[in-house]
């Protein structure tokens, strides 16, 4: 007996990309390594001051930590949340009831979908509503939870966000669960406050849970991109319904510590800690430290902006005015329409030597029966400056092959 709900996932996008490319050699100038920039894992490395942290704390590790993470934790991340959005005095975070540390913000996302989703919604199968192309973690929670999926198609005409006002009444009603994601992970659109407060507000009059998944929001351009919880707070109903989830994998470089948060409606925070109560499991204490440390510092994000600053510098210089490329508002993924992702992706490591995403893996076909990521390819922009240039100018010379 097995549960056949996992069978309906197919292969996650790097096990399709490593059965794209087989067993073919890489390309690209003779003697040169291959470079990837497949993977979104940040090559920048964390600041000293995690490893000070978690040393310190070591005999922590000696001890059960608790379920709901350290006092210390959720203060230091309640303060950041202060810093970060205005959310001080009367709309501070309350670190107590509305904040859980999660092992990564993936922990979070999937098991938000099990606390919420419940078998009927609406006299019919409950849907949870997610962006296409999307983080593959949200259709995996949504399958496991036993809903049915409700992709939000995101192109170059909708500003790579959904349309939310494309959205129709009974599918909104049916909806127990949205996700939407800003910056976007592929193609790093911000959600500016109007969209905020309308998607917000849809929760609230049509009763589903909005999670939003802001773990890029350290990584921006210009402005720093606004968040769910300064929109909610402003209203009467606080964070009724609405959760955000932000991570240290992309602040911090520290994509290995498996350090993030939830924060926002008490109800959602309570149910997430019983879950993990009966069958999940808490940060350990010395990570938790570490976390402390690195949400109470803003200097090394300064740092890490520049250094992702620089690297988008670096591909406006390379891909400069070709039509399929632009230059994305937060985030560190380029998102370049080449036609054929896939074709592309194959070419790029048999012929440039770099291993890059297709889009079309991280999306799925909507109904008529078009998949919104099959133009495009994903490159992560996590190496460093000279791989970063190095990969960049072949896959330049690629297209212009
Ligand atoms: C959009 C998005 N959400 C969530 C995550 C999960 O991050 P973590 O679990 O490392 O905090 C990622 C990681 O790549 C992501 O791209």
């Amino acid at each position: 007996m097995v549960n056949q709900r996992l069978d309906l996932l197919t292969d996650y996008p790097f096990q399709r990309l490593r059965d794209l490319l087989g067993d073919a050699p890489a390309g690209g100038p003779a003697g040169a390594a291959p470079i990837s920039m497949a993977l979104g894992e940040p090559q920048y490395g964390p600041p000293p001051i995690l490893m000070e942290a978690l040393t310190r704390a070591a005999t922590e590790f000696g001890r059960y930590p608790p379920a709901k993470g350290t006092d210390g934790l959720r203060c230091a991340i309640s303060d950041w949340l202060g810093r970060r959005y205005g959310l001080t005095g009367t709309k501070a975070v309350n670190p107590d009831t509305e904040v859980i540390p999660l092992n990564g913000t993936r922990e979070g996302l999937f098991g938000l979908a099990t606390v919420t989703v419940p078998a009927v919604r609406a006299a019919t199968r409950a849907l949870v509503l997610t962006p296409n192309p999307f983080y593959q973690c949200y259709l995996g929670a949504a399958t496991m939870a036993g809903a049915e999926i409700h992709l939000m198609p995101t192109t170059r005409e909708s500003g790579f966000l959904p349309d939310l006002d494309a959205l129709e009444g009974e599918t909104l009603d049916q909806a127990a669960l949205m996700y939407l994601c800003s910056p976007g992970n592929p193609q790093g659109a911000i959600a500016d406050q109007a969209y905020l407060a309308r998607a917000i507000s849809l929760s609230r009059k049509h009763g589903f849970v909005l999670a939003l998944d802001e773990c890029y929001a350290e990584i921006y351009d210009d402005a720093p991109p606004p968040g769910g919880l300064e929109i909610a707070a402003a209203s009467e109903e606080r964070f009724r319904n609405i959760v955000v989830f932000h991570s240290l994998s992309k602040r911090s470089s520290a994509p290995g510590l498996r350090s993030g948060f939830m924060a926002g409606d008490p109800e959602l925070v309570r149910r997430f800690g019983k879950l993990r109560e009966f069958g999940g499991a808490p940060l350990p204490g010395p990570i938790m430290a570490a976390s402390e440390a690195l949400w109470r510092d803003d200097a090394h994000v300064e740092q890490t902006r520049a250094h992702y600053r620089a690297l988008f510098d670096l591909a406006d210089e390379t891909f400069g005015n070709r039509p399929g490329y632009f230059r994305p508002a937060g985030g560190f993924f380029l998102w370049l329409e080449v036609g054929d992702g896939a074709a592309f992706a194959h070419r790029a490591w048999t012929e440039a030597g770099v291993r890059v995403l297709p889009g079309g893996y991280l999306a799925r076909e909507q109904a008529d029966g078009s998949n919104p990521g099959d133009a495009y390819v994903r490159l992560a922009l996590v190496q460093d400056r000279a791989a970063t240039a190095e990969a960049l100018q072949r896959l330049a010379a690629l297209m212009d092959s």
